[in-house]
């Protein structure tokens, strides 16, 4: 972090309050000029921060700032996002992380888009993120585990998600497996998770972030737009995209350093049941051109979900998509994937 970051920092930490220039001098170890200086760049940044003689310097409202700085300032990780790369364009967060990755790019290393010009979605669908109004971001996970244990950590990256937006909404957040983020039945996020492997090593996972923040129902392509929304057509908050990049991070550092500690997914897959809105359901599985009924009835330790099928056999589903009959309704398929697809 730069000095004028952590001046940010410390106005973030202390939002509302004075905090005087010779504090800074002193924290900083520079001159009181210099001080000025980093105040006036971050002002000419945005942000509103006030100056009074003999108090110092004030961050009164946190207004949604969206770059490197407002989100650092308010990162509180020891892994994740501490190599932070923030684009203002990009074709896909995911693919320029594949990019520095094969360049040796460290674990944690996170990449953030204003817009993506080819967001990718599940299944070769597009993800609609060429406007400004949603969170493009993707994370890079080296965890020594199997293959097959992949699976179970993308549900850590859900569960972390409907963590970090539950505060922010009026209707609880909830995960259709694997990893569809709804409110109230319509798509606000949406993962995907890539992976470079051999055949029993990861080399490293990227998981990859799309919310759908302030886009207005009108403002999605025709195609999803009964099928999508944004946490603001369901929140009371003036929502800020850098304070919820930064709650995503922590969350996901937090569930996933409990994994590696632990080498159990117990506590997010708990987390996970508790935003499921799959399990208990009658849901239909798409595999391939096969379409099947069943129920779900757990999510397994593994990260595959537990079905019974129409003949009372139990089965565990590792891959394909599953549509809710109650909550999806009667939903086609379709190019875009921001919403959930039947
Ligand atoms: C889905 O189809 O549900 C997954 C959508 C994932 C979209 C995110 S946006 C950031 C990252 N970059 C991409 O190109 N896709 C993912």
């Amino acid at each position: 972090m730069n000095t004028k970051d952590l001046i940010l920092k410390k106005l973030v930490e202390n939002k509302g309050k004075f905090i005087s220039g010779e504090f800074l001098r002193q924290d900083f170890d520079i001159s009181r000029t210099a001080v000025w200086k980093h105040i006036l760049k971050l002002r000419e940044d945005g942000y509103q921060i006030e100056a009074v003689s003999n108090r110092g310097y004030c961050l009164r409202d946190f207004q949604d700032i969206f770059d490197r700085s407002a989100i650092i300032s308010q990162l509180n990780t020891k892994l994740l996002g501490k190599n932070l790369i923030f684009l203002d364009e990009v074709d896909s967060t995911n693919n320029e992380l594949k990019r520095l990755a094969a360049a040796g790019a460290s674990e944690g290393t996170t990449v953030i888009a204003k817009k993506q010009l080819a967001g990718r979605g599940r299944r070769g669908r597009e993800w609609f993120s060429i406007d400004e109004k949603g969170i493009y971001m993707s994370v890079l996970l080296k965890p020594d585990i199997a293959p097959e244990e992949v699976q179970a950590i993308t549900l850590a990256a859900s569960s972390a998600v409907c963590k970090a937006i539950d505060s922010y909404t009026r209707t609880k957040p909830g995960i259709k497996w694997p990893n569809d983020i709804l409110l109230n039945g319509k798509k606000v996020c949406g993962i995907l998770t890539e992976l470079s492997a051999e055949p029993d090593k990861i080399n490293s996972i990227i998981l990859g972030i799309g919310i759908n923040v302030c886009r207005k129902q009108e403002e999605f392509p025709a195609e999803i737009s009964k099928i999508a929304t944004s946490l603001s057509e369901h929140s009371d908050f003036e929502l800020s995209r850098s304070r919820i990049v930064a709650k995503v991070i922590e969350e996901i550092e937090d569930l996933y350093m409990d994994f590696l500690e632990k080498g159990s997914t117990a506590k997010f897959l708990n987390i996970w049941r508790s935003f499921s809105v799959t399990l208990g359901c009658d849901i239909y599985i798409c595999q391939g051109d096969k379409k099947w009924k069943g129920k779900a009835l757990d999510v397994l330790d593994n990260g595959h979900l537990l079905v019974e099928t129409a003949d009372g056999e139990r089965q565990a589903i590792s891959s394909g998509e599953i549509s809710i009959r109650n909550v999806c309704g009667n939903i086609t398929w379709g190019r875009y994937s921001n919403g959930s697809k039947q």
